[in-house]
């Protein structure tokens, strides 16, 4: 039988800002009893724009959260073993609690050299194979920035997901997979029954149509259509790709991985974008930071 739901927004604005609000509560604590605050260490490579853009993002947000950060810049042509110096230094510096580098590096680069040179107990990225490891365990450990902060949103939002059908679509090492196994996880939030879909998948349609839960994160703009959401499911929308508009100022608009104005409608709970996941990727961060000084400390 049809039912008009009534839809809500999961505002990651909103959170994002709540959980900013409680890490500076937290970090005022530490200051009152002489302790040491949180420190975020960035490192940014080169010039590229959109890297540029969310670094910034990052510093400013550890501003407004009270913590300290500092911005490492090397240019696009720093060797490896330079770069590597670099990590090494700051694994070593103790008041650097959380270590990130931007990702993607030049193509003379590799990402996973670096990545294994972090100390995984600053790792706040969570890409360390030893975070995956026990991520996948279920043992503590830092979770990567975007499946954390959908976590925390369905946490806030107190979604149901015990015993729930869900579709994550797209199979990425930094969202997808790592979603598929949190949402499958014996805690909350999770316990679902995981359907990891990708290109090869053959009923995509129907299976999102059956599910409860969709996790898009597969990059291609309004790719869920209305025909394939369930009334009453809970959509989370990873994508964020600029499409050519010429109305716009910048001559571009953010599209996310589901069309919207069609899907919401159907939706239980639905992100926007912008304003729904991007938001809490920085508090996941800024939370992981706070945990790793929590461990060292
Ligand atoms: N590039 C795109 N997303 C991320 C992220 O979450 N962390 C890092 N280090 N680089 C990225």
């Amino acid at each position: 039988m049809n039912y008009l739901c009534t839809m809500q927004i999961l505002d990651g604005q909103l959170v994002s800002r709540t959980i900013k609000e409680s890490l500076k509560l937290d970090v005022a604590a530490l200051v009152a009893d002489g302790k040491k605050i949180p420190h975020l260490a960035a490192v940014l490579v080169g010039n590229n724009g959109a890297s540029e853009t969310y670094v910034a993002a990052k510093v400013k947000a550890c501003g407004e959260a009270g913590f300290k950060s500092t911005l490492l810049r090397l240019e696009e042509s720093v060797s490896e073993a330079r770069l590597l110096s670099v990590i090494a230094d700051l694994n070593k510096d103790l008041d650097v609690d959380g270590i990130l580098v931007q990702l993607p590096l030049p193509k003379h680069i590799s990402d996973e050299r670096i990545i294994l040179a972090i100390d995984p107990a600053k790792d706040v990225d969570g890409f360390h194979p030893v975070n995956v490891g026990k991520m996948v365990l279920g043992s503590p450990s830092f979770i990567s920035a975007t499946p954390h902060g959908i976590m925390l949103l369905l946490e806030y939002y107190k979604i149901q997901t015990a015993g729930k059908q869900a579709a994550v679509i797209g199979r990425s090492n930094v969202v997808g997979r790592p979603m598929s196994i949190l949402l499958s996880a014996n805690s909350y939030p999770g316990n679902c029954t995981v359907t990891l879909c990708h290109s090869h998948t053959h009923n995509l349609k129907e299976i999102c149509a059956a599910s409860d839960i969709i996790v898009a994160a597969l990059g291609k703009p309004e790719f869920v259509r209305a025909d394939m959401v369930k009334e009453g499911a809970v959509v989370i929308d990873v994508g964020i790709t600029r499409v050519p508009d010429s109305s716009k100022k910048s001559g571009f608009a953010l599209k996310g991985d589901v069309a919207f104005a069609e899907v919401a409608p159907r939706c239980s709970f639905i992100t926007p974008v912008p304003g729904g996941v991007g938001p809490m990727t920085i508090a996941a961060l800024l939370k992981n930071t706070f945990t790793a000084l929590k461990r060292r400390h």
